[in-house]
This record gives C-alpha cells, structure tokens and sequence, in this order.
C-alpha cells in the first residue's frame, strides 16, 4: 500500500502484552507513521518515510501522542441519555431507569438521533471502535450499523435479546423472535464494510432456558460471530441468577449449559467469580471486560486484574456507558488504575494504554486489524496532547520520561486531550 499521508509527532506502537514484563518493554516509540488505502503503510523517522514516499503529504503533530484509537469493549449506546443517573445498584438501576429508556428505540428516528449522538460522542474521546449492545428492537440495530457504515468506521454491535418476565412487558422478545430477529440482523450486517455483528443475550435473569438455547444455537450455525453477555457482577444478581436456575453449578454454566460458552463470548463485569468459572473462561480462551466506571458508580466491586493477567485471561477494557460513568476511555484507564490500587497493583501506564487498544481488540478477536499502530494495521488513530489543560500542562512539564507524561494524561485527561481523530485513514472533522 502506498504512503499517502505522513504524520509526526510521538507515535506509540506495542510490540506485545506488557503483561508479564518489564512494561516499558512492550511499546517503542517513532517519529512518523504513514497511511495510504486505509491502512499503516510505515513507521520510522520522517526522512524515512518521506524518501520512500516523496509525495505523500506531511502533517506535523509537534510532540503529540499519536497512538491507535481507543477500543471500547463493552457499551450500551441506547442508555446515551440516561448516563450520570443517580442513586440505584444493578436491578433497580436497571428497573428505574434503563429500562424506560431502552423502550423508546421501537422508534427507528429516536434510535437514529442517539446512535449519531453516542458517535460523536465516542469518537470526541479518541474511541474509534466499539462493542455496543442494543435493545430488543431490530430499529436499533439498523440505526447503529448504518450511522457507523456512514462513518466508515469498525464496530460491533447485537440485538439485545430478553423474554423474561423479569424484564418488562414492552421490553420482551420470545425465544423464537430472538433468534429469527438476530439471524436476519446478523445476515443484514455481519462482514458488510467495517460492521460485524455479536449474538446478544442480556443476561441470564432476563432469559429464558429455551431463548439462550435458541440463542446458542445460533452462534453454533454462526460461530465467526462474537457473543456479548454480562456475567457476576453483583452479589445480589448472583443469587437471582441462582434462584432461577436451580440446575446451575454458578452463573458461567446457565450459558455454558445452553452453548453460549466460548473463544469468541465477551462476558462484561466478571468480578465475583467462582474458581470453577475462573478455570473454565481460562481454558476456552473467552473474555472478560473489565467495566472500572460502572463497577464504582452502580457499586458493583473491585475486578480482580493482576490475578486476571497472572492465570491467562483474555482481558478487555470498556466503559459500559450508561452504567459507566463516561465515554472517555482515558477516564477509564483511570477508574482501573484505581480499582488497582484498591487490590494491591499498580497498573502501569503502558498496560493501561494496552488494555485500552490491543487488549480490548484482541478480545474482540480484532487484533489483527485495529488497537496497534503497525503496518498492514487499520488507520484508526488518535492524537493526544498533554498539555491541553493548564493541569495537565503543569504536571506534564514535571515528567521525567515519556511514561510519566502518559500516566498523567491518563489520569487528567479527557476529551479536551483528544486533538483530532483518524478513522479508517481519513481525519474526522
Ligand atoms: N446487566 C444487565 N444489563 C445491564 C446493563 O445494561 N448494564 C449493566 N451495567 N449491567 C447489566
Ligand atoms: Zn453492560
């Protein structure tokens, strides 16, 4: 691919997980990055890459970070309106406010107008791809995939399935129309341009037997697909999950029991695990997104990272907007570094930077194509300036090395650091 676009500044490339080593180890930093048709085309010194591509265009970023777009693995773009809702955990939070909200995308112009709003939203915080849930109606789905078709850029989204009458009667699919819903969604969206499409169970208290076996079946007949669901995330869901599935050994087995167990799940939250289900995610290579804003602000509990890593896991990083408390993926960086520290481990910046690009894309079993700078890679990029604020400016002039500077980005920043956007190798206006 030909190099049509140069740009400088601090370019950021991971070289590999800096878990397990010496984390510093793991990133190199370049002068230049080139794009053309898309995608990375070269990284080097700007001499480099202007002798191998005279033509191309240069555009100098000064000392900024240029890295790859954040990749958020775990979001709810419907509860956009909803987020900062005061007062509730999970079940009530979910009764109160959630679900009212979430009935209002029957209305395919409703969902349209928010689905724009969660984009340019995301896309202001530096996030260029995300994982997002949707609602039971097929609307919100379309209205999701089309805004980000238009856009160019790679997301995954599903329909949310719940027959249950533990959700509310308006909010309620059967286990027939989940299937045939998702099946035609999934034909409509999956592989089209930069779109792929996740099987959707809610969770398992808003399912019934049949409808997670129905849904199971499906990813069986589809298994390129991801799978999204949430799993332990408080005490008291637990017990209710427990309660309506007396056969369950724990709550992994009321989906690994109806094949909704696997390499491609992404299972939100994850904190209270049981070892049985710790064991079990770990040998299928399944992954857990660790939701750090939501966990603090629904008062979900503290995920165990470092023990996480140390096993094996497969770990992504998200916000869970509107359960999360924001749309910024640096916000989130942060709200882990402190769930870290509350468990006894430090989170260094360049994990942090991981989780949020290469850990969550690998999860999304994107690694190949998003969440690094390297060539081949998608040119889904962003540009961060810490000094953007006078507090960042301040702290940022006291650094003492490149990682210094990036833990305080990380921890003061939020969407005044994002300087500009690149999607699919085209700058966001
Ligand atoms: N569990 C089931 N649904 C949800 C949701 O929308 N948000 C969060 N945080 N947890 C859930
Ligand atoms: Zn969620």
């Amino acid at each position: 691919m030909q190099t049509e676009t140069i740009l400088t500044g601090q370019v950021l490339s991971f070289t590999g997980s800096p878990f397990g080593q010496n984390a510093a180890d793991a990133a190199r930093f370049y002068e230049a990055v080139g794009i053309g048709g898309g995608q990375i085309t070269a990284l080097g010194t700007l001499d480099e890459l202007r002798a191998a591509a005279p033509q191309a265009r240069v555009e100098n970023y000064g000392d900024k970070i240029i890295m790859a777009g954040f990749v958020d693995a775990h979001a709810h773009y419907p509860q956009t309106a909803i987020i900062a809702s005061w007062g509730k955990r999970l079940i009530d939070w979910l009764n109160s406010y959630t679900f009212p909200e979430e009935m209002r995308f029957g209305d395919p112009g409703y969902a349209r107008e928010i689905a724009s709003r969660y984009l340019d939203l995301t896309t202001a915080n530096g996030t260029t791809t995300v994982a997002t849930y949707c609602t039971i109606h097929p609307e919100s789905v379309d209205a999701i995939f089309a805004e980000a078709q238009k856009r160019g850029q790679r997301i995954v989204a599903g329909k949310t399935c719940m027959d249950r009458d533990t959700a509310p009667e308006g909010l309620r699919d059967t286990a027939q129309s989940a299937y045939d819903d998702s099946r035609a969604l999934l034909n409509r969206w999956h592989g089209v341009d930069r779109l792929s499409y996740a099987i959707t169970p809610r969770f398992s208290p808003t399912s019934s037997v049949e409808q997670l076996e129905a849904l199971g079946a499906l990813w069986a007949e589809h298994p390129d697909c991801l799978m999204q669901t949430h799993l332990s995330e408080q005490v008291d869901e637990i017990e209710w999950v427990l309660g309506l599935y007396p056969q369950a050994r724990d709550y992994l087995d009321t989906y690994e029991a109806h094949g909704l167990l696997g390499a491609r799940g992404l299972y939100g939250h994850a904190i209270h695990l049981e070892p049985r289900e710790r064991d079990r995610l770990a040998e299928t290579g399944a992954a857990l997104v660790h939701c750090p804003t939501s966990n603090t602000f629904i008062g979900s509990g503290l995920f165990d990272m470092d023990g996480m890593m140390r096993t094996g896991q497969q770990v992504a990083l998200a916000t869970d907007t509107g359960g999360g408390s924001s749309f910024s993926m640096l916000r989130t960086m942060a709200a882990a570094y402190e769930i870290g520290q509350l468990r006894g481990r430090a989170l260094h910046a360049a994990e942090l930077l991981w989780l949020a690009t290469c850990g969550s894309a690998r999860a999304l079993h994107l690694g190949d194509k998003i969440g690094n700078i390297a060539p081949g890679m998608e040119a889904d990029l962003v540009v961060l300036d810490y000094g953007a604020t006078p507090v960042l400016a301040q702290r940022t002039a006291r650094a003492g090395d490149m990682w210094e500077t990036l833990f305080a980005l990380i921890m003061l920043g939020d969407d005044r650091a994002v300087s500009d956007v690149w999607i699919g190798g085209g700058r966001v206006v």
